[in-house]
């Protein structure tokens, strides 16, 4: 099909499903906030543990902040009954007594499937069972859906005549789980996941996506987190209230970064308007992490209800600066630098003319929470190597 014609087919696409996804902004009106269970935990993921992270998400601070969220990700699934109903596995006794506990922490339950026969670590996925899994997550009182393409993209879509075969099956996978939620009447967050393939951004929105997964996975280490995260130039475009790029979940507080590369990494997430999901055990928090996650104002960018995502806006060898516009005029600017560590920090020029402002504005270092005054033309930031200054910037 030529790419004018798939255009075409989104847009109507787009327009036919007008009403149910002015629910949907109302939804994820900003990039949603929680926890999920899988950088940290993987399969060793029970009912009494995801209580922990509920009570360790209140305890910490972390609620009142903005998380929301308690995903519980793949390795929850248990076999199907006689009727094809879905079960938890003996790790998850009593999946809606789980969702009543953590509702009544003042959080919400996200859980995870795949539109294939398996998920990705080969539990039963929803492939054939759709309506039925969107009726049994509304019943246990489930608030958040990740929907993982895992084995439908190894069966269904391997056999496919063509790439362009394959690529309506995959659409047509997530529309009827969409229409699936639609018909619980319950809002569930749908949360796509098949990094980041055949340009999901483009379409994401359009089978009633929440936010989707632009990369492969994510890990605890800077060259993966640099990688995912200087590679989402060129998306904002795509996100907006309501449906959200997600470059994955956050890694801060396993430990396998230094405090300045998570620092870039949390600037980051929130310069790119990404779902802020922990992805470390809240029960077990240095007071650097739940500084790193919880700083208000951080959180204040990732979250502004203009809704635009940031972009790189200058590079230069290893330096970079993305900027993202908030309400007011506004604006967030991050300066990286990307120098290797045994490097000495260096000196980064900020031209506020380049970023859109032709007089003194005032600037705040959001990592310091320290006002700088006004300032007006060109600026100097001294940046760690794999660190970044980020400054909030008001006319
Ligand atoms: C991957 C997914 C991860 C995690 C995992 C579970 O495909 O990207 O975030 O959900 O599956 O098996």
């Amino acid at each position: 099909m030529k790419s004018a014609s798939i255009v075409c087919l989104l847009l109507a696409a787009f327009a036919v499903s007008s009403p149910s996804r002015a629910q949907e902004s109302a939804l994820a009106a900003t990039p949603p906030m929680g926890w999920n269970s899988w950088n940290h935990f993987a399969e060793k993921i029970d009912d009494a543990t995801v209580r922990a992270q509920a009570d360790a998400m209140v305890a910490s601070g972390m609620r009142d902040a903005g998380y929301v969220y308690i995903n519980i990700d793949d390795t929850w699934e248990g076999q199907r009954d006689a009727q094809g109903f879905i079960h938890a596995n003996q790790k998850f006794p009593d999946m809606k007594a789980l969702a009543d506990y953590v509702h009544s922490k003042g959080l919400k339950l996200g859980i995870y499937s795949s539109p294939g026969p398996k998920t990705c670590a080969g539990y039963e996925g929803s492939y054939g069972h759709e309506e039925q899994d969107a009726q049994t997550y509304a019943q246990w009182g489930v608030d958040y859906l990740k929907y993982d393409l895992c084995s439908f993209n190894d069966s269904a879509m391997k056999q496919a005549a063509s790439p362009e075969a394959a690529h309506q099956l995959m659409i047509g996978a997530y529309q009827k789980m969409h229409d699936g939620l639609l018909k619980t009447k319950r809002p569930i967050v749908f949360s796509l996941c098949q990094y980041g393939m055949d340009s999901v951004w483009r379409w994401g929105a359009s089978v009633g996506g929440n936010s989707w997964r632009t990369t492969d996975d994510i890990n605890d280490t800077y060259e993966r987190m640099e990688t995912i995260g200087f590679g989402q130039a060129g998306l904002s475009r795509y996100a907006a209230p309501g449906h959200w790029n997600d470059p994955d979940m956050l890694e801060v507080g396993n430990g396998g970064m230094k405090p300045d590369e998570y620092r870039t990494h949390m600037s980051l997430w929130a310069l790119l308007a990404a779902p802020l999901l922990a992805g470390n055990d809240l029960t077990k928090m240095t007071s650097e992490t739940v500084a790193l996650l919880t700083n208000r104002e951080v959180i204040a960018i990732d979250q502004d209800p203009l809704g635009k995502q940031g972009d790189r806006v200058w590079a230069e060898g290893a330096y970079e600066i993305w900027a993202k516009p908030l309400t007011g005029g506004a604006k967030a600017v991050g300066v990286f630098n990307r120098q290797s560590t045994w490097m000495k920090p260096s000196q980064v020029e900020v031209d506020f003319r380049m970023l859109g402002f032709k007089d003194a504005v005032h600037v705040r270092d959001v990592w310091q929470g320290k006002d700088l005054g006004r300032i007006s033309g060109l600026y100097k930031v001294t940046v760690p190597t794999h660190g970044v200054v980020l400054l909030r910037i008001t006319p």
